[in-house]
């Protein structure tokens, strides 16, 4: 099945956990493990800004790390920049963060309240490199949207 037919049936799962549940944390639980689980990713998971820092929140993959400040790693950056940052090759990256040491490439997708401002981020690791594109970003994003304004 192409990516994008993946990531189609997975938006759709995902409305309906979200349309079903109103507490957050649940629906951040199940959308990390449909990601990963139909994806193959090696870690999927949210960051929740509190405060100068994200701490981890519900995730499907190894232990990881459990705070990261503002502007540090993919995630602070992605935080500090409003933006979805995609990473083709995490060792060359400066500053990023290595929960996993079989992690090569990533994807961090910052997720918005109705101000605009960044509540979580979601950060996607794959143990292949480039494994990130595009297309991941465009999900990612609508699926990640589904938090804070539910369809
Ligand atoms: N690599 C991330 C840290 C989180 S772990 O990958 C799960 C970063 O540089 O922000």
């Amino acid at each position: 099945m192409l990516k994008e037919e993946k990531y189609q049936q997975i938006l759709k799962a995902a409305t309906e956990i979200v349309k079903g549940e109103t507490n957050q944390i649940a629906n951040l639980a199940n959308l990390t493990a449909l990601i990963h689980r139909e994806m193959g990713f090696w870690w999927t998971g949210f960051y929740i800004v509190n405060g100068k820092e994200l701490i981890l929140g519900p995730f499907q993959g190894p232990v990881a790390c459990t705070r990261i400040g503002f502007g540090k790693g993919v995630c602070g950056t992605a935080w500090k920049e409003k933006k979805t940052i995609i990473v083709p090759d995490v060792h060359l990256f400066p500053g990023h963060i290595a929960c996993s040491s079989e992690s090569n490439s990533e994807i961090v997708v910052p997720v918005f309240d109705q101000q605009a401002n960044v509540k979580m981020v979601l950060d996607v690791d794959s143990t292949q490199y480039n494994c990130f594109d595009q297309t991941d970003a465009n999900y990612l994003e609508k699926i990640t949207a589904l938090i804070t304004s539910p369809a």
